[in-house]
């Protein structure tokens, strides 16, 4: 993806979460410099990978296959090993309007996908066999705030504004958009997005950046060149 597309893509992305009233933390809008400027002093916020991460699955067809996150908390893997401390995580995302993230489950992270607003948030889901592969026959368990819910395999769960499903472990999950762009929130135990994706078509995580302007913002992806 170009640069000048993951620049647009921001400013359009805060435009939207802005449309619901929602308002994003300062780094959100730290330029490149400031971030270098103050990074011995954010090395918490860095190592959390608190900050935008526009993705592509590194596939070059963001409108079909994408997501864009915003990582606005994040606690430490070492608190959850412990069992004690700062062990969650918050984001926003928007998915538009059948623009997929796909199909995928999580090792560790427990997440609640929440729709804050706009259109239909359609979330196609599976179980796990003994192996962690897709189970293909398997019913899918899930709790859609506070209520159990069974099932078919592969069936497509549809959260309207404010629903919200909890994802466990071992819960295959692809989502998108119907009818309009949605604002997405996650709750969940600490991200860790270099480790803790299982995707079920050999994809990457992160877009390959192909430099044509200056970043106006950095990407979660760019701290480890820039900072
Ligand atoms: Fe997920």
């Amino acid at each position: 993806m170009k640069r000048s597309r993951v620049n647009e893509i921001i400013l359009e992305s805060d435009e939207f979460i802005r449309s619901f009233g929602i308002h994003l933390p300062p780094f959100a809008y730290w330029s490149p410099q400031q971030l270098v400027d103050k990074k011995d002093s954010i090395s918490a916020l860095i190592d959390a990978r608190l900050g935008w991460d526009i993705t592509d699955y590194g596939l070059g067809d963001f409108a079909s296959l994408g997501l864009v996150l915003m990582t606005t908390r994040n606690g430490s893997l070492d608190d959850l090993r412990n069992g004690s401390g700062m062990c969650y995580a918050e984001k926003v995302m928007i998915s538009r309007q059948d623009q997929v993230s796909p199909m995928h489950r999580h090792i560790t992270k427990a997440e609640d996908i929440i729709n804050r607003g706009g259109a239909t948030l359609a979330i196609k889901m599976f179980e796990s066999d003994a192996n962690g592969k897709l189970d293909e026959s398997a019913t899918v368990r899930v709790a859609t705030d506070g209520e159990p819910r069974e099932l078919s395999p592969g069936s497509v769960l549809q959260l309207q504004p404010g629903e919200s499903v909890t994802l466990l472990p071992g819960n295959w999950h692809e989502f998108w958009g119907e009818g309009g762009d949605v604002l997405i929130g996650e709750v969940s135990t600490v991200n860790d997005d270099v480790n803790d994706n299982v995707f079920q078509r050999p994809i990457g995580r992160f877009s390959t950046i192909e430099e044509d302007v200056d970043p106006v913002h950095l990407l979660v992806s760019d701290y480890e060149n820039w900072l």
